[in-house]
């Protein structure tokens, strides 16, 4: 791409001609013959749920991020809960987390009755700032801050060491939602071993998909084994293990939850675990190709990688630069969704809902302001990323995004030559 329009072409939204003629989604799985093979091989055996597929898959996935334990869940959100528990969440205690996320990541404290303290991101990457946290922390009674839960948002690690550092000297776990971020690099290591506890989605829009599903991943046996129990109500042995070991006994020693994996998602898991070297391969080249394409067209920021990591690329978030634009976000987005494009916005900052501001008055009125996330969130669009996609389908976004925010660029940025394509090939609007 140019660093401005070459063509000038209607934009849908006012009649023209959409760059696609069906929806190109922002995220969807990808199933092959051999998933659906693993998935009926399940269906036609003993075990439906709590057989052997389960213990297998967490064995391969904590082989794969390099993690000693890996623990399933029935979603992402069932993981992060159990992640809360296992980490002593409870009432009166307090955990430290960033406001550019998914609610899940939040919600997950207030299950265990405890209270969310947010902390602003850093400007480049959207994740939680250390600097910030420590300032939180300080700012309270520090006894009372049990966990530090990180996101690496869009599927770029957050500050994984200095968070440590501070969830260590502060008697704290360093929980990291690694959602978005299964197969990323921090310092050379796959995420997994690297927190105390790090929790993975494998929600169809995710690398690898169950349906629903997640997992914790952990090195501590001791966390391992509360996990266990939390996911399966609190029960100290597994219905297989009792089985096959003839016996009836069991006890119930926590308050849990039935948040198990079945065996059949268990083994599309197994299956698609076999594929997502590639597929995380094919995310990192689409990212390359929209980075390039857009390097130079300033109107856009695109998404910062640090030095010292290798991001896995859930999302694609671009953010505008409004001040090179003649209107806003939405609007911007309505005109690439009219091009069949399906972009989305990741994230309404978590304090801004209405149950956030209800609940703890976090809204604008409070005083308290998170003013990078919040600002981000006025220009954020996430692009479609997904590992199916094809040459054909990085084009078509390509051509709208180039479509779309040429006809909404300042015409006084075109004047100054910023975009001096633009003004050989046709006529500055
Ligand atoms: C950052 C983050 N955390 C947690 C979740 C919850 O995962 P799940 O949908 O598997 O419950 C999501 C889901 O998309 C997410 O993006």
């Amino acid at each position: 791409m140019s660093a401005f329009p070459t063509k000038f072409e209607p934009l849908a939204i006012h009649g023209g001609t959409p760059v696609r003629q069906k929806l190109l989604p922002y995220g969807r799985q990808n199933i092959d013959e051999t998933d659906i093979h693993a998935v009926v091989e399940v269906l036609k055996s003993d075990w439906l749920t709590t057989g052997p597929k389960i213990g297998e898959f967490e064995e391969q996935f904590g082989a794969w991020v390099g993690a000693r334990h890996a623990v399933s869940f029935s979603s992402g959100t069932a993981a992060l809960h159990g992640a809360a528990f296992a980490a002593g969440l409870g009432p009166g205690d307090e955990a430290i987390t960033t406001p550019m996320t998914f609610c899940a990541t939040a919600n997950c404290i207030l299950y265990q009755g405890a209270e969310p303290v947010f902390a602003d991101v850093s400007a480049d990457t959207l994740n939680l700032d250390p600097e910030e946290v420590s300032r939180k922390i300080l700012a309270r009674a520090s006894s009372r801050v049990k966990a530090i839960i990180a996101v690496d948002y869009a599927g770029h690690p957050a500050a994984l060491d200095e968070l440590g550092e501070l969830a260590k000297t502060h008697g704290a776990l360093l929980i990291e939602d690694a959602c978005h971020a299964l197969g990323a690099e921090y310092r050379g290591k796959r995420v997994g071993g690297i927190a105390d506890m790090t929790v993975f989605s494998f929600h169809p829009v995710k690398h690898l998909t169950t349906g629903e599903g997640g997992m914790v991943a952990t090195n501590d046996a001791r966390l391992a084994e509360t996990l266990r129990r939390f996911r399966n109500h609190g029960i100290s042995s597994e219905a297989r293990e009792r089985q096959e070991a003839g016996q009836w006994f069991y006890e119930m020693v926590l308050l849990g939850f039935n948040y198990r994996l079945t065996d059949i998602a268990c083994a599309l898991g197994l299956s698609q675990l076999e594929r997502l070297a590639p597929n995380l391969a094919r995310r990192r080249e689409i990212a390359a190709l929209y980075t390039a394409a857009f390097r130079d067209w300033t109107g856009i920021r695109t998404p910062a990688v640090r030095d010292d990591v290798d991001p896995a690329w859930h999302l694609y978030p671009i953010r505008l630069n409004l001040g090179m634009l003649t209107t806003g976000r939405e609007e911007i987005f309505r005109a690439l969704r009219a091009e069949n494009i399906g972009v989305n916005v990741h994230y309404i900052p978590v304090h801004q809902h209405a149950y956030y501001r209800e609940r703890f008055r976090t809204g604008a009125e409070s005083g308290e302001r998170y003013p990078i996330a919040e600002d981000a969130y006025e220009r954020l669009i996430s692009l479609p990323m997904f590992h199916a996609m094809t040459a054909e389908d990085v084009r078509d976004v390509i051509h709208a995004v180039d479509k779309v925010l040429s006809h909404y660029a300042l015409r006084e940025h075109q004047a100054k030559g910023e975009h001096a394509d633009l003004l050989e090939s046709g006529p500055a609007r």
